[in-house]
């Protein structure tokens, strides 16, 4: 791996225009604008890792405790969180409760403008926000030259998933999207059978997940909870009026904030075909995208929603139908996998995916999985594993940033779900949001990132989202000028 860091300091001047700049060491270290170490920063096998989380409420607190429980397995790494964010108080006091010496922020602008003046020594950083603040949170990270765990969906658009790979490829620094069953043992498995031919060819995938996040409404008039900071929790959003109880956890019903069912459950589910296709890798590839629900509602999400993507790509065979994959939520099952349970008078709705091959059938789930019909099943063993299998997701990069923070080589595929492969796989699923929001098929191109729709024009809109003034995923004006913000 090439090593060029991409650490900065802004002189503490807030300066947004010489924000970033990089700096070239043998060791990884801090430097003063004229490239003086400021810090040691190359980390000894026995210090703690010094992690910083941003939003701690629901599965932040959750992935925090997950992550420490992975580190205080058989072989410890010593992790230390130093710093905890969250615009809700509440939320920032119940997670101090389990980590009372970490330093405390509301605002993710000021923990960076820290960790760049110095004034907190910082290895990595876990975010696990709504959606709609990932890409901004990310950003900065990845211009102070840290590794990131970020939630998924990676990014809440299209574009900010192609800004965040761009800026992960200049910054070489561990990440990982928080697809946690990503490193379990049942979709290792299953990549591998599927990769191994148990199946014979596969034509196409279905994905399914019975949620609805939908039907969010706007509330006028509705209190700020006490302990919210409303205008922080909106960050890059356009600000509006407090729309009641959408936080915590229903900003998922709005397109401002979320992208419904398909934002919420796709990344985690679709990552099985998206993986074992290798689609990741494919270059040229191309996607004719079709969704279908309810009448589209601007404010919040449908009920339901189906979405293809009919892929294709330079490499595959000339006159080969395109690889279909299919996305069903709301209730909805895959048809195929209905017919099937129908057939065999069996119950499959536990399962959350079913690949369609030229010898037969397999679906699974994230623990388990089941290759139909029988009498293929009985002719198959699993393969001998290629894959590895990491003692958990976050293991996997807490491991890939002890190794980066030592010199020790690293590349991105020391982490399943490093930010190379979740971009991508984040702009399959939002463009099925940006199908159905357009009302017409389009077709995405994953290499120029360029649609082409009949209403093209509006689904080009809808790859990005309207941003407050002064947020900005530009690297060379990502850190806030406190003359345009009143800074709490
Ligand atoms: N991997 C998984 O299994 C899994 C499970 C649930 C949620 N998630 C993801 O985790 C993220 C959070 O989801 P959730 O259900 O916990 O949402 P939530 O609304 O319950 O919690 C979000 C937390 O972030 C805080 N927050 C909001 N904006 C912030 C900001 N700008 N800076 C700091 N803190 C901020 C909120 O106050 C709250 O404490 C989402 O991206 C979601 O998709 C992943």
């Amino acid at each position: 791996m090439n090593r060029r860091h991409f650490l900065q300091i802004t002189g503490f001047s807030f300066a947004a225009s010489s924000a970033l700049w990089s700096c070239q060491t043998s060791s990884r270290q801090r430097c003063t604008s004229d490239g003086t170490p400021i810090a040691k920063y190359r980390r000894e096998r026995d210090q703690s890792l010094r992690l910083a989380c941003i939003g701690v409420g629901g599965r932040g607190l959750d992935s925090m405790m997950e992550l420490l429980a992975e580190c205080d397995g058989p072989n410890p790494q010593f992790v230390e969180v130093r710093a905890l964010c969250d615009v809700d108080l509440g939320m920032l006091d119940a997670a101090a409760t389990r980590i009372p010496s970490a330093k405390r922020y509301r605002d993710f602008r000021l923990l960076y403008r820290d960790i760049q003046s110095g004034a907190i020594e910082i290895d990595a950083i876990l975010i696990s926000t709504p959606d709609h603040t990932h890409a901004f949170a990310t950003a900065m990270a990845l211009a102070c030259g840290l590794p990131v765990y970020c939630e998924k969906p990676l990014t809440h658009t299209v574009a900010e998933a192609r800004t965040i790979a761009a800026m992960t490829r200049t910054a070489e620094v561990p990440t990982q999207m928080g697809t946690q069953i990503h490193a379990g043992n049942n979709y290792r498995t299953v990549v591998e059978l599927i990769r191994s031919g148990a199946i014979g060819e596969v034509s196409f995938a279905d994905c399914w997940d019975k949620r609805s996040w939908c039907c969010g409404k706007l509330t006028p008039g509705a209190i700020v909870p006490a302990t919210l900071d409303w205008d922080l929790w909106q960050g890059p959003t356009l600000a509006s009026a407090y729309i009641k109880d959408v936080t915590p956890g229903n900003w998922r019903r709005y397109w401002k904030y979320g992208s419904g069912t398909l934002g919420d459950m796709a990344c985690h589910i679709l990552d099985l075909p998206f993986w074992a296709l290798g689609l990741a890798e494919e270059r040229g590839l191309r996607a004719e995208i079709r969704a279908d629900g309810p009448a589209l509602d601007d404010v919040g999400c449908p009920a339901s929603l189906e979405v293809s993507w009919a892929l294709t790509w330079p490499s595959r065979p000339k006159g080969k139908d395109p690889l279909i994959l299919r996305w069903f939520d709301g209730g909805q099952i895959s048809p195929t996998a209905q017919e099937l349970a129908a057939k065999d008078k069996q119950d499959y709705s536990r399962f959350s995916t079913l690949f369609q091959g030229s010898k037969g059938f397999l679906l699974a789930n994230y623990n388990e999985y089941l290759i139909l019909p029988g009498a293929l099943a009985a002719t198959v063993t699993p393969p001998t594993p290629t894959l590895t299998r990491p003692a958990g997701h976050h293991l996997e990069w807490i491991n890939a940033v002890r190794a980066w923070t030592m010199d020790l080589p690293t590349n991105s595929a020391m982490t399943g779900s490093n930010f190379e492969y979740a971009s991508r796989l984040t702009e399959l699923v939002l463009c099925g949001a940006v199908a159905y929001r357009s009302q017409a098929p389009i077709t995405y191109d994953f290499d120029s990132g360029v649609i082409s729709a009949a209403n093209a024009k509006r689904a080009t809109e809808l790859m990005t989202a309207p941003c407050r003034d002064g947020w900005t995923l530009n690297p060379t004006d990502l850190f806030f000028d406190p003359t345009r913000f009143q800074i709490r």
